[in-house]
Order: structure tokens, then sequence, then C-alpha cells
């Protein structure tokens, strides 16, 4: 959303735009396999698909039902049974879920009645539908799911489910491999973008001393060369948390890769394919990035630096909403919204480059940072302390960027996505940097 100030009908389509489009999503994310596959645990570290799909649509109905709308619970008794707190994900398959025809059916009444309260919606000045920000959050909410539930496809085995046309193929990429983004304070963060959650506002200056970043994510040829060079043997370029958990667990190349006949194929949503070089790195985990890095005798950068990279303008006295400006996301910026399912080759999206040139930092991969979860400076937990709040701490690390999985309703400069170091069944890469010498 460009403007504070879009009108109140053209929120209300924007709104509905943002719904459908999430619903689409979920129903063919839904709909591409069985019912027992609907059921199954795919992994200890996922859902079961129909736990959220119902979710989803539990969480729509707390929300624009029971909170904008006043109106009483459909079905209170399944509230607790898709709490994300209450129940781990490994054990959800086990819990008496909605089956998924009801789960379906559950979602779509919650949906019908979203959209009434849609249309009879006042979009007031302040409170839960400022700027039809509850709307936009439940939307959010369902595309953070739509990506998630990919992600349980990319663990699920067994024959493909899901296809898309490949991205675009770039020329090799010639230009420098690194950006030098010049020291002083920017804005980061956002206290005008609408729909923007909790953990990224309040907007505020931060000092950020002179760095070179990257300016593509890591490739897969370049994360090749840190294996071949025994990368994974060599404790030096590990946190001692990170060698240890990769002994233990006999990490040595990221996941769903198989080295065979001499060459490194991986499995992606069922097929398997040669590892193509000059696509980003992903599924790997934050200890990998960070041993690559300094490995390559650089470092992560920081979650400002990372958004300096990306919002910054020289020219310009404010920071930008994306790279390229501050029009939203087109087809030829970035790489979201699971139009293709696998990140460009390093150097696509010219038109996405940041006012400094760095590429793809918008799509393709997440890419992880150096720099833990943490409330900025005057954070507020809002509208509830579950969505952010009880995450802040040095358990997690922050990603940025958005990954070609995430749908640009839930993608900004200023967003903020984090995880565990040890996790890469998500849709992460990295980018490296390193600071200037002084002098
Ligand atoms: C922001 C991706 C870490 O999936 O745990 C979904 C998003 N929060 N439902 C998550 C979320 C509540 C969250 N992440
Ligand atoms: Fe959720």
């Amino acid at each position: 959303m460009n403007d504070a100030d879009l009108g109140t009908e053209a929120l209300r389509e924007r709104a509905l735009a943002t719904l459908v489009t999430a619903r689409d999503r979920t129903t063919l994310l839904t709909g591409c396999v069985d019912d027992p596959d609907l059921t199954a645990q795919h992994s200890p570290l996922m859902s079961p698909l129909v736990w959220d799909l119902a979710h989803i649509g539990n969480q729509e109905e707390q929300w624009l039902l029971r909170a904008v709308a006043g109106q009483e619970a459909l079905r209170p008794e399944i509230d607790s049974l898709y709490d994300a707190f209450e129940h781990p994900r490994a054990e959800r398959p086990r819990l008496p879920l909605l089956p998924p025809a009801e789960a379906r059916r559950y979602a779509a009444e919650v949906r019908a009645r979203a959209l009434d309260v849609l249309e009879r919606a006042v979009f007031d000045a302040s409170g839960l539908t400022r700027a039809g920000f509850a709307f936009g959050m439940i939307a959010q909410h369902e595309q953070q799911h739509d990506e998630t539930m990919l992600i349980t496809h990319q663990l699920r085995k067994g024959p493909q489910a899901l296809t898309a046309p490949d991205p675009r193929p770039a020329p090799p990429f010639t230009g420098p491999a690194e950006v030098l983004v010049p020291g002083g304070p920017f804005m980061m963060g956002t206290s005008t973008e609408p729909w923007a959650l909790d953990n990224e506002r309040p907007a505020h200056r931060r000092e950020v001393p002179p760095f070179w970043i990257d300016t593509t994510p890591v490739t897969n040829a370049a994360y090749q060369a840190f294996i071949a060079d025994g990368g994974y043997d060599d404790p030096r370029w590990w946190q001692p948390e990170g060698w240890d958990h990769i002994r233990r667990h006999s990490v040595r190349a990221p996941l769903f890769w198989r080295r065979e006949g001499g060459q490194w194929l991986r499995r992606r949503f069922g097929v398997t394919e040669v590892v193509p070089p000059d696509e980003p790195v992903m599924h790997v985990c934050w200890y990998e990035a960070d041993a690559y890095a300094r490995w390559a005798g650089r470092r992560l950068p920081t979650e400002a630096e990372w958004e300096k990279a990306a919002r910054h303008d020289p020219a310009g006295d404010r920071s930008r909403r994306y790279p390229w400006g501050d029009a939203d996301p087109g087809p030829d910026h970035a790489n979201l919204g699971q139009r293709h399912l696998r990140p460009a080759p390093a150097g696509s999206y010219p038109a996405g480059a940041s006012a400094l040139g760095v590429r793809q930092l918008i799509g393709d991969v997440w890419e992880w940072t150096a720099s833990d979860f943490l409330p900025y400076p005057g954070f507020r937990a809002y509208p509830y302390k579950e969505y952010s709040e009880v995450f802040f701490g040095p358990e997690y690390k922050v990603l940025r960027g958005g990954s070609f999985a995430v749908d640009p309703v839930a993608c900004r400069g200023t967003f903020r996505n984090w995880d565990h170091p040890i996790r890469r069944q998500i849709f992460s890469g990295f980018r490296t940097a390193r600071s200037q010498e002084a002098g």
C-alpha cells in the first residue's frame, strides 16, 4: 500500500484482494494432495497440512469475526487445538483435529463471514481496523502459513504435487561482487507503513559505520567451494555450538543435497536435479551461513546493515519502502509469491536493485543476518504478545528479505522474520559483508 490515505473503498478493495489471493494459494496447497497426505506428519518440524488450514481459519475467526465484529465463537471447543502455543508441531498429528472436509468447511464459513464484516467495515482512525490493519494482518498470517505449508511440501516424500514455471534464465552476473554502503545514520523500521507488524515499529535512527555487502546472495557454486575446501571439517570456521551441532547431526551439506557420481544433487518438491551453480544457496542454517562467511574472510551483515543496504537512498533524506523505491513489488522487481518454486539465478531482477545497486534483497531466499531478534526502541506489542514479543532474545536470529515462497503482502524492506540458528528446512540463504577499513 503506497498511500496511507488510500480512500475507504480502495482500502476495502485492497483488503479483499489480499484475502482472496491468500485463500487461492491455501486452496492450491491443500488441494493438490489427498486426504491421508493432509493429515500425515511429513516431518516432526512441521504441522500436518490440515492443521495449518484450520489454524488459518481459527486466527481469522478470532481477529476478524470476534475482535473486529464482536461475534460469538463459532466452535469454542476447537480454539485450543489450533493454539500454536498449546501444542508443539510434533504433537499436532495426534490431536483430534478437524478432518480435511470439516477443516475446509470451517475455514470457508469463517471466510464468508469475514467478507461480510469487510463489506461493512469502517476503517477507524485508531484501533484494529485503522487503515484496514486487521484484514492486512490476517492476509499476512495466511500467507505466512502458505509459506510454511510449502516447506511441508518440500519435506514430503513422494511424487511431485506442485509445479510452476522456472524463473527466466539469466546470463552470469558480471557486475561488481560487492557494494560500499556509506557510513552514517539512516531510518530503520517504520511508523507509517499501515500494515507493518509490531516488530517493524517504530521508525528510529540508526548509526551504521561504512561497510561492504555482497551484490547478490551467495550462490550454490560459491558454497560448493566452501564444501570442497573442507569447510565442514574445520572447526576454525564454526561457532562452538554450531560445530557441536553439525558433528552431532552429521551435517555436511545444505539440507536436501546429496553427493552422487561426483556431483551434488538435490531433491526439490519431489524431483531430483543437479544443484544449479548460479542459484542462491538455500536450506542452510545460521551456523552454516556464519561459517561460510568466516571461511571467506567476511561476516554476516547485521540486521541494521541489511536494512540500510536495502532502504537507504544516498540522494534522498528518507528510507525507501523497498530497495527499488516506494512502488509495491511487481514481477520485474523480485521473485515472490510462489510464482516460481525456486530462487532465480544470482544477478537477476536488475529492476529490483537498491539505490546503491544491491540485488535480490527482496524475494528469492530469506537472508540470515548476524543479529538476534530484539525489539526496536519504543516497541509496543500489538495486537498480541504472541506474535513477536515472546520470541525476543538470543534464541532466535533474524532473517530478512523474504523468499520466492512469500507473498508481497508479507514482505517489505522493514519486514522481520526469525528462527533458531539450527533451522534449515526454511527457504534460507544469505549474503556476506565486511567492515570498511578505517583510514
Ligand atoms: C514469523 C514465520 C516466525 O511461522 O512462526 C504464523 C509467523 N506467527 N503464525 C511463524 C506466524 C503466527 C511466524 N514467523
Ligand atoms: Fe499462525
